[in-house]
């Protein structure tokens, strides 16, 4: 019989079936607090998920298993510490040790609204409470200032004994863009050998600190520049942007085969123009087509983060340098990106847990 020990009490959590719990990772230091008071227990209990993934069904089928344990228990109050798990990977560590999570959102085709996709997904999770860096990569068409209302360029200054730059900061999140290297006239032809060489300056000359993600828009397409620059960033995972229509789905099934055949895991599809609602009759408009985004991440098993609709305060937020999520915060369209950057932030997590699982079945193998 195990007593009512702090032992005692993580061997009834790991009993709980759920998969924001990794039990390779539940060890005793885990539970941060813990308290009996005569016949009750206050425990803290930090777990590396995301804040958005804790709610009331994790926190009571917890202290069911503890309360089935130990029924001389007449309370459990439960806290959950939330920690964004982070990828463990020997390249990011080296080029980007205060950086959990990196994250790609790319697309086959131009167009289908990437970068608008890219800025509002991390302004959404950085209102959410996460530290966020944004760096726009598209040397095609590096846009994310103006989406973000920035005019300024980043300082530079010198640290210890490197140059640095000091990202720009705006809506809570921290940006670097290519733009700001590459003046607009510049040909196509010369942007593309030196796009791998400035995201690798990107990443380890720019003063980043502690970020828990850095989302980079990538330029669209699948040629040789864009596989490059994967192939440049330890990336966690890719969000892959299309739009409903067959000619977007064609090109965003090419960039999935891109990041597979490079080895990074796909954290989502999100589908970008979904549908119109007209906003004087409220009825809906496929102009695109339906459902093609969520067909495609049927099809290939993989994750649909979500859908957005066609809205022009969406356009005019990025023309205007007012991120949606920001200028309009308690409308549907907020709630549908704050929603998607929710999915996103699981997904990312989950990929992390099953990469350590990984891990941990390669060492007992090795036993
Ligand atoms: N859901 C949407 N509703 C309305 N306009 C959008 C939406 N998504 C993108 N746009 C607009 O479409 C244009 C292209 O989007 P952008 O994000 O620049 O695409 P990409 O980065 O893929 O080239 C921009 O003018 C943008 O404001
Ligand atoms: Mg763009």
């Amino acid at each position: 019989m195990i007593g009512l020990t702090k032992s005692g009490i993580l061997n009834s959590i790991k009993k709980v079936d759920d998969e924001r719990i990794d039990k390779n990772h539940l060890i005793l230091n885990s539970i941060k607090n813990f308290e009996i008071k005569e016949n009750d227990l206050d425990i803290d209990l930090s777990l590396s998920i995301p804040q958005t993934s804790v709610n009331d069904e994790l926190k009571s089928k917890i202290t069911k298993a503890i309360k089935e344990d130990f029924p001389e228990l007449s309370d459990v109050k439960l806290n959950i510490l939330a920690k964004i798990s982070s990828h463990t990977d020997k390249r990011k560590d080296a080029l980007l040790p205060g950086v959990k999570n990196t994250v790609a959102v790319a697309s086959g085709k131009g167009g289908v609204g990437k970068s608008t996709v890219a800025v509002n997904l991390a302004v959404a999770l950085a209102k959410d409470g996460a530290n966020v860096g944004l760096i726009d990569a598209d040397i095609y068409g590096p846009s994310i200032p103006l989406m973000l209302g920035i005019k300024e360029k980043p300082k530079i200054f010198q640290k210890e004994d490197k140059v640095v730059m000091q990202p720009v900061e705006n809506y809570g999140i921290k940006l670097i863009s290519i733009g700001f290297l590459i003046d607009d006239d510049a040909p196509v032809i010369w942007r593309g050998p030196m796009a791998s060489g400035a995201i690798k300056q990107f990443m380890s000359d720019v003063n980043w600190g502690e970020l828990d993600y850095l989302v980079f828009d990538m330029p669209p397409g699948t040629g040789d520049i864009q596989l490059t620059l994967v192939q440049t960033i330890p990336l966690t995972g890719v969000v892959i942007v299309t739009t409903p229509q067959e000619v977007s789905l064609i090109d965003a099934r090419k960039a999935l085969k891109m990041f597979n055949r490079v080895n990074v895991p796909v954290a989502g599809v999100v589908e970008n123009m979904s549908y119109f609602l007209a906003p004087d009759t409220g009825k809906k408009y496929d102009i695109f087509g339906f459902g093609g985004g969520e067909q495609l991440s049927k099809d290939l098993n993989i994750p649909f983060l979500g859908g957005i609709p066609i809205d022009s305060r969406i356009r005019i937020g990025g023309d205007k340098g007012v991120p949606i999520v920001f200028d309009l915060p308690d409308t549907e369209y907020s709630d549908i990106i704050t929603g998607i950057s929710r999915n996103l932030a699981e997904q990312i997590n989950l990929i992390n847990l099953n990469a350590s699982s990984k891990v941990e079945i390669l060492l007992d193998d090795e036993e």
